[in-house]
């Protein structure tokens, strides 16, 4: 079986890679060359062609930053998408879904999104929180290439329901590392030790997974490597936010930790792990 992957990103490489483990026959897009180098090492294909991508694979899977790329991807060229199925993974809003939806299946084409919880190990290996949303139909025909990426995709419900679903697991990602920055922060300037405050947060009904994974990086101040950059951390929450307002929302408390988020982008912040918003937290 034949795919095409669009985006050779944090996400796409291990993902193609995946895909091309697991027995299909990838053919690996990128806008920058560059970033294509090492899926030649495990013998996929690659172009920075979009329309030799696309005319390559019956299915299309997109792990491009935004919508906005999406869009530049996809309908640059106005292809047609008859026979296609495109299987959209990044985060975007449910209504950019829905409209870039409306316009494949205009061009003849099928799409499910399929955004993800998980970051590059869960991509390695195979084991993405994957939820869809799309009909039945093309879910199901979607399924054995979704179950390679995770052992238990989940059908949510129609086109921007699963984009919601993540956009909500996303503001709890943003929400959670603010929260938890602020109280580290506390625990430091106030000279309280650090393992005191682990060892009763993780008794208690406050704690998350999250706090232990990114302690050290905080502790350590080192953010280099990210599987999520803060710039995207950015991006979802402002998606989060305009939906939010649509939803009449009051989403106050998450505008304040926007604009955290924000100052770390303009501390050059935005290619590091987006735990960094802990140096505009508690300042060195
Ligand atoms: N990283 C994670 O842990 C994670 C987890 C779950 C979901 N996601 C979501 O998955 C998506 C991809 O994430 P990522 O971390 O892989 O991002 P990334 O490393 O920044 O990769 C983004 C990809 O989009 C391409 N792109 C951006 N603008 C483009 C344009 N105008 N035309 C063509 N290509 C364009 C980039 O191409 P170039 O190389 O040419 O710039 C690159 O291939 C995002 O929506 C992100 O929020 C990420």
């Amino acid at each position: 079986m034949k795919i095409s992957v669009f985006g050779a990103g944090l996400m796409g490489t291990p993902i193609a890679d995946t895909l091309q483990q697991s027995g299909y026959k990838v053919t690996a897009y990128n806008r920058t060359p560059s970033k294509l180098e090492t899926l030649k090492d495990s013998n996929i294909q690659t172009t920075t062609d979009i329309s030799e991508a696309i005319a390559q694979s019956q299915y299309l899977l997109l792990t491009l930053s935004d919508a906005k790329a999406i869009e530049s991807v996809l309908f640059t060229n106005s292809p047609s998408f008859t026979n296609k199925t495109i299987i959209q993974m990044g985060t975007i809003a449910p209504n950019e879904s829905r409209d870039i939806a409306a316009k494949i299946q205009e061009q003849g084409g099928s799409y499910l999104e399929a955004p993800v919880l998980g970051s590059i190990p869960q991509a390695k290996t195979g084991t993405l929180l994957v939820m869809a949303g799309g009909d039945q139909e093309t879910y199901k025909n979607c399924l054995p290439l979704l179950q390679k990426l995770g052992e238990e995709p989940r059908l949510i419900g129609e086109v921007g329901t699963a984009a919601a679903l993540k956009l909500a697991l996303n503001q709890l990602i943003a929400s959670l590392t603010a929260g938890f920055s602020l109280s580290l922060g506390l625990i430091q300037k106030e000279g309280v030790d650090v393992e005191s405050f682990m060892a009763i947060l993780r008794e208690s009904a406050l704690y998350a997974p999250t706090f232990d994974k990114k302690l050290q990086r905080m502790g350590d101040r080192q953010f280099t490597n990210p599987n999520f950059p803060t710039k995207h951390l950015l991006k979802d929450t402002n998606l989060f936010l305009q939906a939010a307002e649509a939803a009449a929302l009051n989403s106050e408390g998450l505008v304040g930790v926007r604009d955290i988020i924000a100052q770390a982008i303009t501390k050059n912040l935005a290619d590091q792990d987006y735990s960094a918003i802990y140096n505009i937290i508690n300042p060195e």
